[in-house]
């Protein structure tokens, strides 16, 4: 329909004669385009230029859209293989059938399941970042994939967003250091990343069609930063198109988004995709820079947008040979890339070693965030402990089958109770009570399914009291599952489901001595809590290795090093979307009017306590943190400044402690967050040892997006640096000036 409509442009309304002229503009600025991305490696642009020149109209267009749920169609005859892809973030799905949902019920598909995106985040340590994607790599590559579906990088808008636990942080900096870490290491395996959703896919209520609006600022500054990241310093062979609209356009045909900034600022020269049926038109989605379509329903895949309706378009001359043939040439590209045609493809990969199992386990151990541990209630000295009362459906649920795309057939999820059992099990007594029941069923693009949340059993609360009072202390496993932290709906609230509130307050009145562990991938409420418990870790959802991660975190065996990566409000109503009424939006449009100001810049600059902010984590030992300092005062724009601080370990247990460098500029011409982090490291030490920590931060960084003049903007003058351990807790602040 769409198609008929750009076709006959001048018996039509004025409405299509518009989008003729805007489809011409479209054509004439592809053709500038194409000799943009004519860069780079010579010789493999002139195999793929000879390549495609032996290629008929029908092929080209075969290597555009899928041919099955996951694969795309080669070309023997020049000995182009089949591409394989395959979800997802934290960990090679398991194989799916070629032409529906299902599962293929292999054998070999067991793989090693990471914590997801916030947790990873939670780290706040690229490496592990890095050594998940080296993973990934090579179990993608056991598996015959050439792309992984993964990073998430859409930033944590709301608390409700059902893919927050997939997506990494509120911080784009912290999105972007994490981001580039994993996607570098992935490719290193030969296998391509594909990060998603471009763009702006913050909720996943009506995400098949809500039109997302924002300023160019908030753009540049907040959303855009981690996909820039990804391509420009991470290298990213693909980027797959989000299923929303963004300022009225669908992400997967925005000449703004995919021609002006993807391809012309980033550079970028390999494979747009669309998300799973994510495509509408052809011509349009063509002509504004998308490569592959993927994951129709439509049963007979020549039917798809960018199967026979395209070549049907190149022969009526709507999309030009040299559109279809720079598509190709992307699509050939990230194939070399990833040598693809190598006889010796240089990783054959592996499954589930050892040595994988453990890079999942220390993502787990360093993820878990000490938020609360008053009177040093932890760590647990099981030594002297007769008894210990084990409360929660999250001590025995395994969560990596979970959350729909990004579920992971694990080879073996070890929950908190078989850990406790396995490695204390023989000494301590160990008394399970349930405490309270799921409830909730996930229904697909509908959280109807969570509305029982509420409900409290009154029968598992008594024998959950019961089991605490006969025990010397209480651990509660509680928190959410993927029937909330999901692909395909948001939360309704931030609730703790289930009536936990009420169960954690009649636990802790007959045993003071509870610890509280929250397994969720995205913020709930605690402020029900935090005062009736002496302690609180965030376990996150922790992968295969989540049981053995959180019981060693509990028994001291690891110091916790984890921080939050978002900003933990007190309500929803604290958080910005909510405050101003703006999530998920009405009439299927939602306008970002908080801006720039998104979790901590929202709440450090309008002076709102939450209930934790952002960074915040403790640990079993102290630091101490001092001699700030940087090596000038004053600094010319393109300059780089040398911060430096000492840090030691003034406590009598090894640990590690995030640093953070945080930047106010307290004059400006524009409204800027109270402080935006620019740099973190984390730092272990050993009890008593010191160390000297360098922090370079670019002072075109301190920069923001000028709107009026349609660039970046580093005015002059005094900007505080400020050094902390989380966005609240500042610990010495230095000023420089900007010449
Ligand atoms: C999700 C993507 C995923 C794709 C393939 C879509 O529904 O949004 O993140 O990679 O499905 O499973």
């Amino acid at each position: 329909m769409k198609i008929r409509s750009l076709a006959a442009p001048f018996r039509s309304s004025s409405r299509n004669n518009v989008l003729f002229l805007s489809t011409v503009f479209l054509f004439m600025a592809y053709a500038t385009d194409a000799q943009h991305s004519a860069k780079g490696d010579m010789a493999t642009e002139q195999k793929i230029h000879a390549l495609i020149s032996e290629m008929t109209l029908p092929e080209k267009v075969s290597l555009l859209h899928g041919n099955s749920k996951f694969n795309v169609s080669g070309i023997k005859r020049l000995g182009i293989p089949e591409w394989a892809l395959s979800d997802g973030p934290h960990g090679v799905r398991a194989e799916v059938n070629r032409h529906d949902w299902a599962y293929a019920g292999w054998t070999n598909d067991f793989a090693t399941c990471f914590p997801p995106g916030t947790a990873l985040a939670a780290t706040w340590n690229p490496a592990l970042a890095y050594k998940q994607g080296l993973v990934l790599g090579e179990e993608a590559r056991f598996r015959k994939k050439d792309i992984l579906l993964g990073p998430g990088v859409n930033i944590i808008r709301s608390p409700l967003c059902g893919r927050n636990f997939e997506y990494i942080s509120e911080d784009p900096l912290l999105v972007s250091k994490m981001a580039v870490a994993y996607i570098k290491a992935l490719q290193s395996k030969d296998v391509a990343a594909s990060v998603k959703h471009w763009l702006a896919n913050n909720q996943e209520e009506h995400r098949d069609s809500i039109d997302v609006t924002m300023s160019e600022r908030a753009l540049r500054e907040i959303y855009l930063p981690a996909f820039k990241a990804s391509v420009m310093e991470g290298g990213a062979y693909t980027v797959m198109a989000a299923y929303n609209r963004f300022r009225g356009e669908w992400c997967s045909e925005n000449n703004y988004l995919n021609r002006e900034i993807l391809r012309k600022e980033f550079g970028f020269k390999g494979v747009l995709m669309t998300d799973w049926s994510a495509a509408h038109t052809t011509v349009k989605a063509a002509l504004t820079g998308l490569d592959l379509e993927m994951g129709t329903d439509k049963k007979d895949y020549n039917e798809w947008y960018f199967a026979d309706p395209l070549i049907k378009a190149v022969e009526e001359g709507k999309v030009p040979m040299s559109v279809v043939d720079e598509k190709v040439a992307n699509v050939l590209r990230v194939m070399f890339n990833t040598k693809i045609f190598d006889e010796k493809r240089r990783e054959q990969g592996r499954m589930n070693t050892p040595e994988h199992q453990q890079a999942a386990y220390n993502a787990a151990a360093e993820a878990a965030v000490l938020l609360q541990n008053n009177g040093n209630l932890l760590p647990l000295h099981f030594d002297k402990i007769q008894s210990i009362a084990v409360i929660g459906d999250n001590a025995t649920r395994k969560h990596c089958s979970g959350g729909l795309s990004s579920e992971v057939k694990a080879l073996y999820e070890i929950t908190p109770l078989q850990a406790l059992q396995q490695k204390f099990g023989a000494r301590v007594k160990i008394n399970y009570a349930r405490g309270y029941e799921k409830q909730s069923t996930f229904r697909e693009g509908n959280n109807s399914g969570q509305s029982g949340s509420l409900n409290v059993n009154w029968k598992l609360i008594d024998e959950a009291v019961a089991v605490a009072r006969e025990s010397d202390v209480v651990l509660i496993f509680g928190g959410l599952n993927h029937d909330f932290d999901t692909e395909s709906a948001d939360k309704q609230n931030m609730d703790l489901p289930y009536g936990q509130e009420i169960l954690i307050q009649e636990v802790a009145k007959a045993n003071p001595k509870t610890v509280v562990v929250i397994i969720a991938g995205s913020p709930v409420q605690l402020a029900g809590i935090v005062h009736r418990v002496p302690a609180i870790v965030w376990s996150w959802f922790g992968g295969m290795e989540a049981g053995n991660a959180v019981v060693d975190v509990l028994s001291g065996k690891i110091n916790p090093s984890g921080k939050l990566p978002f900003t933990l409000p007190v309500s929803l109503a604290q958080s910005p979307a909510h405050a101003l009424g703006n999530f998920p939006g009405s009439d299927l449009k939602v306008n970002y009017e908080e801006d720039i100001l998104v979790g901590y810049r929202w709440f450090d600059t309008k002076k709102i306590q939450p209930q934790f902010p952002f960074g915040y984590g403790l640990s079993y030992t102290n630091f101490s943190i001092s001699q700030f300092s940087t090596d000038k005062t004053g600094y010319g724009k393109n300059e780089t400044i040398q911060a430096k601080f000492t840090i030691r370990n003034t406590g009598s247990v090894y640990g590690a402690e995030v640093v953070q460098l945080y930047v106010s500029d307290p004059l400006c011409s524009v409204l800027r967050p109270e402080k935006e982090l620019k740099a973190f490291q984390k730092i272990f030490l050993k009890p008593g040892e010191t160390k000297t920590v360098e922090m370079p931060v670019k002072v075109a960084d301190l920069a923001f997006y000028d709107e009026s003049k349609k660039a970046w903007n580093t005015e002059a003058g005094d900007y505080i640096l400020q050094l902390g351990n989380s966005s609240r807790t500042i610990f010495q602040k230095v000023k420089i000036s900007v010449k």
